[in-house]
């Protein structure tokens, strides 16, 4: 099938080159000049695992082709989907101006039915805003379809989550329009729910704040754990195993970031408020979010004492691994924390470091892990990279300056790193 993707962002790019690898005709189109003459050169703009052999391989094969004009791909593609960005307003509120942008001009080019498809992460009852918008600039409404089919990848492993997804979510106010989509997601066996539109988006809103909220909830109780002395590794372990709880999403650290649960809570809390429906639950979860972060920089500041002059080694900033993405990553808020109170960092990230150098003021940037640990006086892990996972801590002993270890990640085995006489500070488990 011949696919449009509008907007070639972290959701545009891994959609339109898996369809492309699925063996459909796939046209990324995007406003920004820079970025489609870097991906017609071949440059990916952004590090996701695998994406740039594909998109290579796909280009070679004649699947996949990138283009700034939405009338080029309203000519040529049956399917159009809506990727562009939905960036959070000051309120909380999404920013649907891009995605209303693209409704209408998709809808001015016109000239054979196609079937709009909102990917966009949006709030509930944008399908019906799509709708609207294009029937007034296309008045023949038999010449389209619009549809919901929400993203469920994750930063980091987007293109095994596209091509094994948990389930597919189609959202259709048309029999013709699930018949096209249930045609293009044909290759992927996976569990497929049709839905109204409106369901759709919800599902998308509902799964991002509750899967929050119990990274939320693990964090709180790794507190308690930490008033206690008892492990949250442990007490995760024990819920886990009960399959109405289920293990995953339970792994306390610093907080969660990235660009979608802090802005899908903060959006759907809003929406929630506009008809009159009291969700605290949400605000509680941005709440104790923020909270965790502060309390890992009161556990450093706790542990060191005066931080005015003190290095700090800093492991990891992006929001997590796998990814060079810096969007509301908990590491901003806690290094510009521990700088105001004067501790000096020297950071290392394997991806992030180029994104991190436009938000961070004062931080040295180190070639590996043991350069930032060189004279520092403690060692914090803020990302939970592969490759910190088997450091040489002999070395790294010798490296710092105070042989104290900041695990915001809940990395490492604490009695191992307490047998090599460490000091280890973990989330809620049994500190010193
Ligand atoms: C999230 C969802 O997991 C995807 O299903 C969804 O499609 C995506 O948002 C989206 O809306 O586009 P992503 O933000 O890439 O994906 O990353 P996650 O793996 O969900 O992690 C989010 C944050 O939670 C990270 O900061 C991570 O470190 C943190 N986290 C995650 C924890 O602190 N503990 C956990 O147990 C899991």
């Amino acid at each position: 099938m011949k696919i449009g993707i509008v907007g070639s962002g972290y959701v545009g790019l891994v959609t339109g080159t898996c369809f492309a690898h699925l063996g459909h005709q796939v046209l990324c189109i995007d406003n920004d000049r820079t970025k489609v003459a870097m991906l017609k050169r071949g440059k990916v703009p952004i590090y996701e695992p695998g994406l740039s052999e594909m998109i290579t391989q796909n280009v070679k094969e004649g699947r996949l082709d990138f283009s700034l004009s939405i009338a080029q791909a309203v000519k040529q593609c049956e399917v159009l989907f809506i990727c562009v960005n939905t960036p959070p307003k000051d309120n909380g509120e999404a920013d649907l101006s891009y995605v209303e942008n693209v409704a209408r001009d998709v809808a001015q080019h016109l000239k054979e039915y196609r079937l709009v498809v909102e990917k966009s992460t949006v709030p509930v009852q944008t399908g019906e805003w799509i709708y609207k918008t294009m029937k007034e600039h296309q008045p023949r409404t038999s010449l389209f379809d619009v549809a919901s089919n929400p993203e469920f990848l994750r930063e980091g492993s987007a293109i095994h989550d596209f091509l094994e997804p948990d389930r597919v979510v189609l959202g259709v106010s048309s029999a013709r329009a699930e018949k096209l989509l249930r045609k293009l997601y044909e290759p992927i066996k996976s569990p497929l729910l049709v839905t109204d539109i409106k369901s759709a988006e919800l599902i998308k809103h509902a799964s991002n704040s509750f899967l929050a909220s119990k990274i939320a909830f693990i964090n709180v109780v790794s507190r308690v754990c930490d008033a206690v002395g008892a492990d949250v590794e442990q007490v995760a372990k024990g819920m886990g195993l009960d399959p109405r709880i289920g293990p995953s999403f339970l792994k306390a650290g610093i907080g969660f970031g990235g660009f979608c649960f802090p802005k899908d809570l903060a959006a759907f809390l809003r929406m929630a408020e506009k008809l009159g429906v009291r969700f605290d639950i949400l605000k509680e979860v941005l709440a104790s979010n923020d909270d965790q972060k502060s309390y890992f920089v009161q556990k450093i500041e706790n542990a060191l004492w005066n931080l005015k002059g003190k290095k700090l080694a800093v492991l990891g900033l992006a929001f997590k691994p796998d990814t060079d993405d810096m969007r509301f990553a908990p590491s901003i808020e806690i290094l510009q924390a521990l700088q105001k109170e004067g501790a000096l960092i020297s950071a290392y990230d394997p991806q992030a470091v180029e994104k991190a150098k436009p938000i961070f003021k004062g931080i040295k940037y180190a070639k590996n892990p043991y350069e930032a640990c060189r004279h520092a006086d403690a060692l914090v892990v803020l990302t939970e990279w592969s490759e910190f996972s088997n450091l040489d801590f002999k070395r790294i002993k010798k490296l710092l300056r105070q042989p104290v270890i900041f695990d915001g990640r809940n990395m490492y085995n604490p009695n191992e790193l307490r047998k090599q006489g460490f000091r280890y500070y973990g989330m809620g488990r049994k500190s010193v």
